[in-house]
């Protein structure tokens, strides 16, 4: 309350009864079943569940790459669901950043140019787009890295050159479908504490992944399964969400963890310390002296 009037605080996505089918007939396919979200300004949200289950799907419609089949979606307030392609493109443009799990950077161009693509389709001119690359990439720690084509780099630098393009032209809301799908841990890693510091200072996240340890980055898990949304809680940063730890998430117990590092023990066995051969038992020397003895008796 200001001023004695009543401030509403408006979500800056909220998807009314959305629903997204695929073919026709028989053949039709829900990817989305009336699905109900709204998410404000400054939260990140990870989007977790099977394969299959619509994250995409849920992931393209937010980013207004897709139209919902039924249902309503307002984006900062303003009814989206049924724009011309043309107007839906411009939103895309001014408040949104996508990065994919294939990176979707051109090969033809270098990391610089790539970053530079959203200007360029802003219509900036050449000097404001490399000030604003050559930032961007400096902020990720690609600075000595702007002339690479992306085949010259490293995965972890491929996807960090393409959170630098979701974040050149500034957007309100970055949209991320499993951004660390095809990395290693440590890129991985890297690439999240990277989306880490773009919420801290702000922006709004929604991730796709299916590494529960991820949904440590996130202020809030959402759950899908068959389309709809089966669970969204609020979590903690630094932790993994409850739901996830409960049904999706193993912590090792006490005694497989002992029985892990029985098994690493045994590997780590160094050759001096390598167990005595085992004597030969009672039994062996017994039946081997019984078969001289019939061997003797064959020969006499
Ligand atoms: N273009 C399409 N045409 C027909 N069916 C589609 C299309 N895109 C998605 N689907 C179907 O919609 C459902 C949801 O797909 P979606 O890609 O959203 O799943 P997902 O949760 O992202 O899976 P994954 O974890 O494997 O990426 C699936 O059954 C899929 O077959
Ligand atoms: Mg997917």
């Amino acid at each position: 309350m200001r001023d004695g009037t009543l401030e509403v605080r408006m979500p800056l996505i909220e998807l009314k009864n959305v629903s997204k089918l695929y073919g026709f007939g028989d053949a039709t396919s829900v990817a989305l079943d009336e699905v109900s979200l709204k998410i404000d300004k400054g939260e990140c949200v990870a989007v977790m569940g099977p394969s299959g289950s619509g994250k995409s799907t849920l992931m393209n419609v937010i980013g207004l790459l897709d139209h919902p089949t039924h249902g309503d979606y307002l984006f900062s307030g303003k009814r989206v669901s049924r724009l011309s392609t043309n107007r839906r493109s411009r939103i895309r443009r001014d408040k949104i950043g996508f990065i994919f799990q294939s990176f979707n950077l051109l090969g033809r161009l270098t990391a610089l140019e790539n970053v530079a693509l959203p200007l360029l389709y802003g219509g900036y001119a050449t000097a404001k787009r490399n000030q604003a690359s050559r930032a961007m990439l400096e902020r990720v720690g690609l600075h000595d890295r702007c002339y690479y084509y992306p085949r010259q780099l490293s995965g972890g630098q491929t996807q960090c050159v393409a959170i630098a393009r979701a974040l050149v032209n500034e957007p309100e809301i970055i949209i991320a479908d499993e951004p660390t799908g095809n990395l290693d841990t440590e890129s991985s890693r890297l690439v999240m504490e990277l989306i880490s510091e773009i919420h801290k200072s702000g922006n709004t996240i929604i991730f796709v992944t299916h590494n529960p340890e991820l949904t440590r980055y996130a202020t809030r898990v959402v759950y899908m399964q068959d389309g709809i949304i089966k669970h969204d809680e609020a979590t903690k940063l630094g932790e993994v969400g409850h739901y996830v730890s409960k049904f999706m998430y193993k912590v090792p117990t006490a005694s497989e963890e002992d029985d892990l590092a029985g098994v690493s023990a045994l590997m780590k066995i160094r050759p001096e310390e390598k167990p005595a051969p085992a004597k030969k038992s009672k039994k062996t020397s017994t039946k081997r002296r019984a078969k001289r003895k019939t061997k003797r008796k064959a020969a006499a």
